[in-house]
């Protein structure tokens, strides 16, 4: 059923009020189909602004939708295929993240430990190929079925073809807007390969007391560092990082070191460096300000917050105001993670 003029504030983690014009949520693809139908039939055929929305937790929603909100509402978790080394586990899109990591651990099956406690939905998690603690879904990513919304009919992408890279993917980029993700597979490892090199996971491991490896022990160890570090979305809106760590050579951190000896990046491949955009952003200045309802995160600069009653208006002016000043500072251009509609 398509509800009309719907406040889509509790639908997003931002917690910002808007509406959208019509409303409906869809639990396969049959249901998809007949809520895209009775819109096209209004609009004589044409399809009509449409936003496919699932756990709202990476959008900043800046104005009224004037369209279609279809909230992805796909459930089942189901095992496709098996050897003797792996097990190949399909989502449905509309599944918590959360849940299907602790569904995966729970039946011993290793590899998204590491992404424990991301929020949002399994549909979302190819968009930008979520990452955190030195895994990204790609090393993890089987293939996903997806809806083509302008030629009505169903396509699988290989990962290949969703050309993922550091919180990006094809979904993001040329077929930005084109497709319904309705189901996700994964190829889950039944040898756990444990990552624990990145950030404080070992350390959180042995404040925990761990002496055999787990994933398990790997997950809590994860869930502990987020829940430290990152605000609950429940008690201050936000949709995590707002940027993404910038790229730059090799040449150019060796200049910015000269000037700043505490700049914080970390070696890639190919002579490139990933800068923490949380550092420059709290070098400029801009840690736990606050304008009205709009902030910057106490305990972490990298993520915008809403104290209340901030439009999507008034943190996309902060985020624009925090990127002059990055630049002005260092000279380095930051890009915005989340996505603005
Ligand atoms: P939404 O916000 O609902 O949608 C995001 C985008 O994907 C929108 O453009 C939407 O239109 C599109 N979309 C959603 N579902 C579909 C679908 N089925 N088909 C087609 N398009 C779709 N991300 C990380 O990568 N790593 C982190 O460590 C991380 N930590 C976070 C911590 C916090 C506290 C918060 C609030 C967010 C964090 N995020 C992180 C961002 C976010 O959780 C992820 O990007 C997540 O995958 C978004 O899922 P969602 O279902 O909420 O997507
Ligand atoms: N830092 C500061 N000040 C801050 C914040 C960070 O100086 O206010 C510096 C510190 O030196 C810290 C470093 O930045 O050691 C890195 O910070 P952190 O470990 O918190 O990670 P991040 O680079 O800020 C990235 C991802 C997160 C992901 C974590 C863990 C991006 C844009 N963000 O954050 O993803 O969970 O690493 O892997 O890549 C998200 O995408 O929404 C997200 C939360």
């Amino acid at each position: 059923m398509i509800s009309e003029n719907i406040s889509l504030r509790k639908f997003n983690t931002f917690g910002i009020d808007v509406n959208a014009r019509y409303f409906s949520t869809f639990s396969d693809e049959a249901t998809l189909v007949t809520a895209l139908d009775e819109k096209r039939g209004v609009a004589g055929g044409k399809l009509m602004p449409t936003l496919i929305l699932g756990g709202g937790s990476n959008i900043l929603l800046t104005k009224d939708f004037n369209g279609l909100v279809l909230k992805n509402e796909v459930q089942g978790i189901n095992i496709i295929h098996e050897d003797t080394t792996h097990v190949y586990l399909r989502a449905g899109a509309g599944v918590n993240w959360h849940s299907l990591v602790l569904h995966a651990i729970s039946h011993n099956l290793a590899g998204m430990e590491n992404l424990s406690l991301i929020p949002g939905n399994t549909g979302a998690s190819p968009m930008q190929n979520i990452g955190a603690y030195g895994v990204e879904i790609k090393d993890i990513f089987q293939g996903l079925t997806a809806y083509h919304l302008a030629d009505k009919k169903l396509v699988s992408f290989s990962n290949n073809d969703c050309e993922f890279g550091y919180r990006e993917s094809v979904f993001k980029r040329k077929l930005k807007d084109q497709f319904v993700i309705l189901d996700v597979t994964f190829r889950l490892n039944k040898n756990p390969e444990y990552n624990i090199s990145y950030g404080a996971i070992e350390q959180e491991l042995e404040a925990m007391g761990i002496e055999t490896l787990s994933i398990q022990a790997i997950s809590q160890a994860v869930i502990n560092i987020r829940q430290s570090k990152l605000p609950n979305p429940t008690e201050i809106g936000n949709a995590g990082s707002f940027f993404k760590n910038p790229e730059i050579t090799k040449l150019q951190f060796d200049q910015l070191r000269e000037h700043h000896p505490g700049i914080v990046g970390y070696q890639l491949p190919h002579e490139k460096i990933k800068l923490a955009a949380g550092w420059l952003i709290e070098q400029a200045g801009w840690k736990g300000y606050r304008r009205g309802d709009a902030g910057c995160h106490a305990r972490q600069a990298l993520v915008l917050v809403n104290h209340g009653n901030a439009t999507g208006k008034d943190i996309y002016t902060l985020s624009t105001e925090i990127i002059a000043s990055v630049k002005g500072k260092f000279g380095v251009t930051l890009q915005r993670e989340v996505n603005i509609i």
